[in-house]
């Protein structure tokens, strides 16, 4: 049998939000979203900018041509491999513009992007406001952000997420029931649907106040945070979740390791209504599931562009270099993950799908524990901060169930798509450069 994954929009709104099982990508809608947006942008959106004079920046590494020009105009959608050549070349941190620094090592992402930082996002970001008006994504002044943010983070948090395992796992069932032939996975499908949807989310950011004000988000401000939420939300999903599958599918060795982890916690189709029930089991049960798809965060980040911020009035110091207020600095999380050969190693074993290096060994030593330790607290795919992804723990456990589901039930046998044609590619959300990826499965359910 031949899977081609694709996407599938729902059709009311309520479930668009919520129905984030979709495997590959379309850019359009977005790519059509950021074009409309830019024909209204407005300036109200901006923070004081300072002037830079670019030659102070001279003795930040880097190819003399971007002194004058931008390694952006040399490929949009293939920006984060340019960045990461670059850093192999000249180290942690290179300049990529007249006034643009990149940087890769762990001290200064997290200079830039931690919780209480004053680096803010740049007015790259007004690219995606709607009429002059921001959304929590884009609005780039701290207070407003921060009042919108409090507004809805109650309903993003990892409890009341959590509340949403079961719908979630009606849509798994659903895409599992849909490679299936027989009309067995068909009943146990429908029996899932009579459960009532808890999931709730979009009411719950309907009824949200505001703690400090007591206030709910008006109708107008509540529908472009609700189209915000998503465009964030359906690509980005649909894209990890074919990068996993992708990835997995690929080698031999890493299904049957995982499909052993997984036959031992659901043993049979009958027995999966009443596996795994809680959500926190699908961490701590299937521990081979995590590492690869922290694996999948790690070389394939949804949002592999660089994330423009603004430094700050005094200015900083990152990784030995002085550089002055008002320069634009950032990371590509995809250069992030891949960069530092002291915790990915080598190129050509960063670069691959290894799900082993997540994994601790009772022969582990102090050194290499510590290793781990800093390298999953480098594996930021959401971000980190007051800036990071609101919808990870959503996605996280739709990544989760859905793999559990699908290899459980299926092993690859042969991935069509070229390798080529799955390299991260994309303006601001990257997927597979093909736009999809086509797998033959054969069903394990009788093994
Ligand atoms: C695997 C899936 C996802 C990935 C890898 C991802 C990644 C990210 C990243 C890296 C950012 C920071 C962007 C920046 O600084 O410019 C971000 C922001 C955001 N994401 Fe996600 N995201 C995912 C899914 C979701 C989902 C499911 C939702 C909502 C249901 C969502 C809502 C948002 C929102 C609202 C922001 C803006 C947060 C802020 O600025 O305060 N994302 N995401």
């Amino acid at each position: 049998m031949s899977l081609q994954v694709h996407l599938r929009f729902p059709t009311d709104f309520r479930s668009v939000l919520q129905a984030l099982v979709l495997l590959s990508a379309s850019t359009a809608i977005v790519l059509l979203y950021q074009w409309q947006s830019h024909v209204h942008r407005k300036k109200s959106n901006a923070e004081t900018v300072v002037a830079v004079d670019p030659v102070e920046l001279n003795s930040i590494p880097g190819p003399l041509e971007f002194r004058e020009s931008h390694v952006f105009k040399k490929g949009p959608t293939t920006e984060h491999w340019n960045l990461l050549a670059l850093h192999r070349q000249y180290g942690p941190v290179v300049r990529i513009g007249p006034t643009h620094v990149s940087v890769a090592d762990f001290d200064s992402v997290n200079a830039i992007y931690r919780q209480a930082t004053t680096f803010l996002k740049t007015d790259w970001y007004d690219l995606f406001t709607e009429k002059g008006k921001g959304v929590i994504f884009n609005i780039r002044n701290k207070e407003l952000h921060a009042k919108r943010r409090r507004i809805v983070s109650h309903g993003f948090s990892l409890s009341s997420t959590r509340v949403m395992l079961p719908f979630i796992r009606t849509k798994a069932l659903h895409m599992v029931a849909q490679l299936a032939e027989s009309s067995e996975a068909q009943d146990a499908v429908d029996d899932e649907n009579r459960e009532d949807d808890p999931s709730e989310l979009l009411s719950r950011i309907i009824i949200a106040k505001d703690p400090a004000t007591g206030h709910a988000m008006d109708f107008q401000t509540l529908c472009m945070e609700a189209r915000g939420f998503i465009l964030a939300a359906s690509d980005t999903t649909a894209n990890t979740l074919t990068m996993a599958v992708n990835h997995i599918s690929r080698s031999q060795s890493v299904w049957t390791q995982l499909h052993r982890e997984l036959k031992e916690a659901i043993p049979s189709m009958e027995a999966l209504q009443d596996s795994l029930q809680d959500a926190s089991s699908y961490y701590t049960q299937l521990p081979f599931l995590v590492a690869c798809i922290k694996e999948t965060y790690r070389l394939s980040p949804a949002i592999a562009k660089l994330l423009p911020r603004q430094v700050p009035n005094r200015g900083c110091s990152l990784a030995g270099h002085h550089v002055p207020a008002g320069t634009i600095v950032g990371t590509s999380i995809f250069v992030q993950h891949r960069w530092d050969e002291d915790l990915w190693g080598p190129s050509d074993y960063a670069d691959e799908f290894h799900p082993e290096r997540w994994l601790e060994s009772s022969q582990s030593s102090e050194a290499e524990v510590a290793k781990l330790k800093k390298m999953n607290s480098f594996l930021t795919p959401f971000s980190q901060g007051t800036r990071a992804c609101l919808g990870r723990h959503i996605a996280d456990m739709e990544l989760h169930v859905v793999l559990a589901t699908l290899f459980r039930f299926y092993q690859p046998v042969h991935v069509v798509t070229p390798v080529e044609e799955m390299k991260e590619q994309g303006f601001f959300i990257s997927g597979p450069r093909g736009g999809k990826c086509l797998i033959q499965f054969k069903s394990v359910e009788l093994q």
